[in-house]
């Protein structure tokens, strides 16, 4: 992964202007003292054994069901999500290619309160064998809490409460919550989720990697990719005149060099900080393969949740292009400039196809991720021209490996961000609140 500062419209002095801060917010990161960093030395520090065991579990879920129906909402969730659209099949007919033996599909539940939503995904598993992930690190949530009871009745109904048993696996706190007291009362397989970290922090805890490793993916590269940012030596500088040369075309407009001893971690947190500070309150995710959607939801949700909190942070959103193009293209171009955009760009794409004779001169024969990169450019220049700060990251293609490096990147950009912000990134006060005044709001409805 390479971030490019070329068109961010920073210079090196507005950036400097936070390397004192910076520096005292990697100390407190490194420190190992600060609440729900335990995220920060995982990918180094993880439990060999309990890995090993969710392995084992892993593998064994996969004999056991067709599917494996995962539960949790949040942090719960969208990291597994995140994972296993980026690095699986686009579509159902093609959802085996990860391995070559029975392979379970893998559905999401109680990450919404749809009745139609769930009462669908019955109907999809009637003749199914099935198995429960269920998520929670508090255990109290209210819609996983729901779709948990709805499915541990379909599955005492088919299998019987011994049989059902057998086919719930639970991740949740190592002593708190009702869900740990019926995993315990139950005999449920069960993993924890680490006291010092926190749910949108936890793809690489048992949360996000137990279903990740049951749809067939390699949890270890995955950890190798963290591992490889969470051990990167410092880079020195940028060089933003090489950047560019990679450009099929180029605007001739001046351009900047950087000499920062930062990682592009670091890099990533204060350039976002300093366009923050220079008035853009939105910050545009665009990505031109479509696998990347729930990255991004994951994306948005660590930095919505982790920043957004007593009046600041930066409002995290997402399109994805070319689609998208043809709907916000012209709002992003001559709209409210209240944004900067984080342009995702896959260096190597895992296929392609040649366009055929029929499409025209300028497209015959080309691949079409040729074609993919020419709209990357030329969006890039178009909204240069329009005066819009951007920046890209290039990622060398979509596996797994990368994808460790990108959920450890973001991490520790959100968490050094939050900590320039002045803001705890590791609080979710307004959720909470959400939670309590929904509960007030049930309760009110049980006296009707
Ligand atoms: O990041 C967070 O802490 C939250 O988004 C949680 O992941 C989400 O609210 C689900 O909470 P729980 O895992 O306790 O059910």
């Amino acid at each position: 992964m390479k971030i490019d500062l070329s068109r961010s419209l920073l210079n090196e002095q507005e950036l400097n202007l936070y390397a004192e801060k910076l520096a005292k917010a990697e100390g407190l990161l490194q420190s190992g003292k600060e609440a729900f960093t335990g995220w920060v030395k995982l990918p180094y520090n993880y439990d060999r054994n309990e890995i090993g065991r969710l392995v084992e579990t892993a593998s064994k879920i996969r004999q056991q069901c067709d599917v494996l129906i995962v539960i949790g909402i949040g942090g719960s969730y969208l990291g597994a999500k995140a994972c296993i659209d980026m690095l699986g099949h686009g579509f159902p007919e093609g959802q085996n290619k990860l391995h070559k033996s029975h392979s379970p599909k893998i559905y999401f539940a109680g990450c919404n309160l749809s009745g139609t939503y769930h009462a669908e995904l019955l109907e999809a598993i009637s003749n199914r064998d099935v198995c429960l992930c269920v998520i929670s690190k508090s255990g109290t949530t209210t819609e996983p809490n729901i779709a948990f009871s709805v499915l541990k009745d379909h599955l005492y109904q088919k299998y019987g409460r011994e049989g059902a048993r057998r086919r719930i696996y639970a991740i949740t706190d190592a002593a708190r919550g009702v869900l740990r007291e019926e995993a315990d009362r139950e005999g449920y397989d069960s993993f924890i989720v680490p006291d010092d970290i926190g749910g949108r922090y936890s793809v690489l805890t048992p949360v996000g990697l137990l279903p990740i490793a049951v749809a067939g993916i390699d949890i270890y590269e995955i950890l190798e990719g963290a591992q490889s940012r969470a051990e990167a030596p410092k880079i020195r500088g940028v060089d933003l005149n090489d950047q560019r040369q990679t450009d099929q075309r180029q605007t001739g407009q001046k351009q900047t060099n950087f000499d920062l001893a930062l990682t592009d971690a670091e890099l990533f947190a204060v350039a976002r900080h300093a366009l923050n500070n220079k008035g853009k309150q939105i910050e545009i995710y665009e990505y031109y393969e479509p696998k990347l959607q729930y990255f991004m939801e994951w994306l948005k949700q660590l930095f919505g949740e982790s920043q957004g909190k007593e009046g600041k942070g930066i409002f995290p959103a997402s399109l994805q292009f070319t689609a998208d193009l043809h709907s916000m293209g012209q709002f992003l171009q001559e709209g409210n400039q209240i944004f900067f955009e984080t342009v995702f760009n896959v260096l190597k794409p895992e296929k392609d196809i040649l366009v055929p004779e029929t499409a025209g001169e300028l497209l015959a024969g080309r691949s079409m991720n040729a074609v993919n990169q020419a709209a990357v450019t030329g969006v890039m220049v178009a909204h240069e021209k329009a005066g819009i700060p951007m920046i890209k990251i290039d990622i060398p293609e979509l596996s797994a490996f990368y994808f460790g490096q990108m959920v450890y990147f973001f991490e520790k950009a959100c968490a050094l961000g939050g900590y320039l912000l002045e803001v705890d990134p590791f609080t979710q006060p307004g959720v909470e609140s959400y939670k309590n005044e929904m509960r007030e709001a049930l309760v009110d409805l049980a006296g009707k």
